[in-house]
């Protein structure tokens, strides 16, 4: 998955090097300039993460074998809605470097309807809970949606989303929220709602 990119320093020497390419920050740190990360845990973040870095021309990385990130100015993370929460999203924030990052982009994937608005600012409002406050202002948040397969859930998250289920599966139509009504709708089914032509509005705006 490594490529080897050339590098360029302010003083105009050049190396080659398998993370990225950069330039030298004010404090001879080493400044790199874009990477995707990702957190995914059954694929459909995956697939979203390695077509936006086909289309940008850059690699993505799961979250867990993240490097240092410190140097990067531009992090874009993808990651997968598991109750509320964007999954390696915690983890993500804390290898970055405020002061240097200028950009922090969050994708989320989820199954309820991301042109939803009340779904939106529930998003945002607990995943900004995971974010340190010196990069929420950096932080522009889109969403995607993904998909689920029963079948293929661990025994955890099955027993989540049966206690989950049993619990509103009884909910009047007008009181079910866009995230409860995904769920009812799916509930116990493969459904895949994955579109990658979505990710032409996100290239734009990034690029
Ligand atoms: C235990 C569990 C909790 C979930 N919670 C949410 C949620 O809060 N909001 C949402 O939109 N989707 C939720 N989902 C659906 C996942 O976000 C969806 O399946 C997504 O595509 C998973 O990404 P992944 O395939 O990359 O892991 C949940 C799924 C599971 C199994």
């Amino acid at each position: 998955m490594s490529r080897r990119i050339l590098m360029k320093f302010s003083a105009g020497k050049s190396v080659t090097s398998d993370a990225g390419s950069g330039i030298m920050g004010a404090g001879g740190e080493m400044l790199m300039d874009t990477i995707i990360i990702y957190g995914s845990c059954y694929g459909t973040t995956k697939i979203y993460a390695e077509a936006l870095a086909g289309r940008m021309g850059l690699e993505s990385v799961p979250y867990d074998r993240m490097g240092d990130l410190g140097g990067y100015q531009k992090i874009i993370y993808l990651g997968g809605l598991y109750a509320g929460g964007v999954k390696g999203l915690a983890k993500t924030v804390k290898k970055i470097n405020a002061a240097v990052c200028e950009r922090f982009v969050v994708v989320t994937v989820g199954l309820a309807d991301p042109e939803d608005e009340k779904n939106v600012r529930n998003i945002r409002t607990s995943a900004g809970k995971q974010i340190p406050e010196a990069l929420r202002e950096k932080t522009v948040f889109y969403h995607l949606r993904g998909g689920i397969d029963y079948t293929k859930l661990n025994f955890m998250h099955r027993t989540m989303m049966k206690l989950l289920y049993d619990q509103v599966k009884k909910k009047p139509l007008e009181d079910q929220d866009a995230e409860t009504r995904a769920m009812i709708e799916t509930y116990g089914k493969k459904v895949d709602f994955v579109d990658l032509g979505r990710l032409d509005e996100l290239v734009k705006a990034l690029g």
